[in-house]
């Protein structure tokens, strides 16, 4: 079944959000390695990593359905952070706006009846409910820590590793 124009349009635009995803994150990771803090700076990293692992798989998802990839502009991510509880606040809130896109797709495909889009956004649903429940419980561990034990987190962040790509 031919994707149709204003699906593929809706996916043209979570491209554009998963790279901006991507973007922020990397500019996150900038901040807490001008901070000496090499651990949150790693784990952004793997974070900007995913982040256009997501683009790609919109990407992929178009080309399949023979339909048009448009790349659209990045804007600047817009970093203002004082504390790493405060950045991970950020990063909560951002994911949570990702989440209600990812929610506003799934009702365009059941109500355009595209079930291809469906069966891929379930994986989406899964990995939203995934990156909320990880950014809330860095804030915890964030909070539980204070400042006093800041490193301790710094390196137990640095154990992340990349995922195998799916
Ligand atoms: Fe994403
Ligand atoms: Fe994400």
């Amino acid at each position: 079944m031919a994707i149709k124009e204003h699906v593929q349009q809706a996916i043209n635009d979570q491209i554009q959000a998963e790279f901006e995803s991507a973007y922020l994150y990397l500019a996150m990771a900038a901040q807490f390695d001008q901070k000496g803090l090499k651990g949150f700076a790693g784990w952004l990293r793997i974070q900007w990593q995913e982040e256009t692992v997501h683009a790609m798989k919109f990407y992929d998802f178009l080309l399949s359905r023979d339909g048009t990839v448009e790349l659209q502009t990045l804007k600047q991510p817009e970093v203002s952070f004082d504390t790493p509880l405060e950045a991970f606040q950020e990063v909560l809130a951002h994911e949570q706006y990702i989440t209600g896109r990812i929610n506003d797709l799934y009702d365009l495909a059941v109500a355009e009846r595209d079930y291809p889009l469906q069966t891929l956004l379930h994986w989406f649903i899964d990995e939203q409910l995934e990156e909320e429940e990880t950014a809330r419980q860095i804030i915890d561990d964030l909070r539980l820590a204070g400042d006093a034990n800041l490193f301790v987190l710094d390196r137990e962040l640095s154990n992340r590793q990349p995922e195998p790509e799916a």
